[in-house]
């Protein structure tokens, strides 16, 4: 470990994120109803421009209007360039009630983003005597947003958690894809005449997650459109628990059971992994740094892997 320890990261539950449409007040009681651990009530690109000063007022009201419960309530505000997203923080931090846990801001090219944001937002809390401070959630989801994903990470305390945001990300690279994440048919190594298909999405994900456990920040996977498509769902967040990420978003209600279950280390996991902590305990007592577990090699780093699970577990069940 280096000599600066690394941070613990927020201590809530956030594997699914359900978006809605700050234009669609009719589902809201329906998202706030789900199993999701966080509700992104979204002012962006889901909202057509002509809509955006309705919608803003809806989700306004809806923050104090609807029961919440323990959710994480977040709102996602328009990006720095456009027109409408210095009225989405304006408004939001005049009118909104305090419940509003967060605001996610879409498009993230640099840390300079976030400082703008972050002079708003803190001016407008001081200001009306704000008594909760807003934290933030970021999506990366351009070229500028991966280069610069380390700095922003680390741009405010307000950070909280961050998203890959597929769509966007291939557009900005300029990458020959229409699908919102998952398999990409191109994208494949070839042996002995058979196609072994890779995933493009692999690089920016694990880049993601070093820049938010760098810094203490949650890392999520973002959206996948095809939500007739319950097992390609399945295998992209099976591959973002794998790498690190602690949940991903749902853009349609049947995708949360997914992705609470993906994001649960099941009983099987957890069992495992305590069975591995009481191995290596068994070890210490004899003054041992490594043993022998069911054929395979654990030592003190497998201490540190068994308790990143059994974390998880006792988070979400608590
Ligand atoms: N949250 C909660 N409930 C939702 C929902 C959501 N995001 N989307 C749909 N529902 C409800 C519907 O109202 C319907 O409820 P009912 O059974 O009581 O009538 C039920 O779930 C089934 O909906 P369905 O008919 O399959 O979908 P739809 O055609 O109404 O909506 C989408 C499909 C994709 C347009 C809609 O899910 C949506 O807007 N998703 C979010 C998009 C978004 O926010 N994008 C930005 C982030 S990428
Ligand atoms: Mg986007």
């Amino acid at each position: 470990m280096s000599f600066r320890i690394q941070p613990t990261p927020p201590a809530r539950p956030n594997r699914c994120q359900l978006f809605g449409p700050g234009s669609r007040p009719a589902i809201f009681e329906k998202m706030a109803a789900s199993a999701a651990d966080v509700i992104n009530l979204d002012l962006e690109d889901s909202v057509a421009p002509t809509d955006k000063d309705s919608a803003r007022a809806n989700v306004i009201a809806a923050i104090s209007d609807i029961d919440w419960g323990n959710k994480t309530l977040s709102v996602r505000i328009n990006g720095l360039d456009t027109p409408f997203w210095y009225r989405d923080v304006v408004d939001l931090l005049e009118q909104a009630a305090e419940r509003l846990d967060q605001i996610m801001i879409p498009k993230v090219g640099c840390a300079a983003d976030i400082y703008a944001v972050d002079a708003l937002v803190t001016a407008i809390e001081v200001a009306k005597g704000r008594n909760k401070k807003i934290n933030f959630e970021v999506i990366i989801e351009s070229a500028a947003g991966i280069a610069h994903v380390e700095e922003i990470a680390a741009a405010s305390p307000r950070m909280i958690a961050m998203s890959l945001g597929a769509a966007d990300f291939a557009a900005s690279m300029g990458m020959q894809t229409t699908g919102i994440g998952g398999t990409q048919e191109n994208y494949y190594m070839l042996h002995e005449g058979q196609k072994h298909w890779s995933d493009p999405w692999h690089w920016a994900q694990a880049a993601i997650v070093a820049a938010c456990r760098t810094h203490g920040v949650l890392p999520v996977d973002g959206p996948f459109g095809d939500f007739s498509d319950d097992e390609g769902f399945r295998a992209q967040a099976r591959r973002s628990a794998t790498l690190g990420m602690v949940g991903k978003w749902a853009i349609h209600p049947k995708q949360i059971t997914i992705a609470n279950e993906v994001f649960t280390p099941s009983e099987a996991q957890v069992a495992e992994a305590r069975e591995i902590l009481a191995a290596m305990a068994e070890a210490k007592a004899k003054g041992e740094g490594a043993t022998v577990y069911k054929g395979r090699l654990v030592d003190i780093a497998s201490i540190k892997q068994a308790e990143v699970i059994v974390r998880q577990s006792e988070l979400i069940a608590g």
